[in-house]
């Protein structure tokens, strides 16, 4: 089984951007962590992050019948992106939502997502330990995808 982690604009940048909402972990460090949580459990993980909203479309369709699972964090394109959207639709591949920050308890434009009500689930407001959180949603749920 093969699962995605996607991870979009400005997330590059953790561990030295708004630590206070973000967390001081980088994102390899975080990538790191969960590629190895996923080995343990036999599964390959991709790790894929990009600032442009184009760079995650291709990855999507890249994944049309190749991937299992994907996690994402469309960070800011959580709130405008009816693109990337409509790409997730369009390979209709399982996903998480994850948002290290709590959301709701931002400014208002963070509260609407265009993939929460598509998602499998979505986990926010717990940092990094979301991306574990949804790995582990994705394997428990993995036999079921494959039927
Ligand atoms: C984020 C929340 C978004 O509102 C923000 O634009 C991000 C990161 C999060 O992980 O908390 O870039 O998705």
């Amino acid at each position: 089984p093969r699962i995605l982690l996607l991870n979009g604009p400005n997330l590059n940048m953790l561990g030295k951007r708004e630590p206070a909402h973000y967390g001081h972990l980088s994102l390899a460090a975080i990538e790191q962590q969960l590629s190895e949580s996923a080995k343990q459990k036999g599964i390959e993980l991709e790790c894929f992050q990009a600032n442009s909203e184009e760079k995650l479309i291709e990855r999507i369709h890249q994944s049309f019948r190749q991937v299992d699972f994907i996690i994402i964090n469309p960070a800011a394109y959580t709130h405008t992106s009816v693109a990337l959207r409509d790409a997730l639709l369009a390979v209709a591949i399982p996903f998480v939502e994850v948002h290290l920050s709590n959301v709701h308890k931002r400014e208002p434009f963070r509260h609407h997502s265009y993939f929460s009500d598509i998602a499998e689930g979505v986990i926010c407001g717990l940092g990094a330990q979301g991306y574990e959180f949804a790995l582990q949603y994705a394997v428990a749920h993995l036999p079921r995808i494959n039927e």
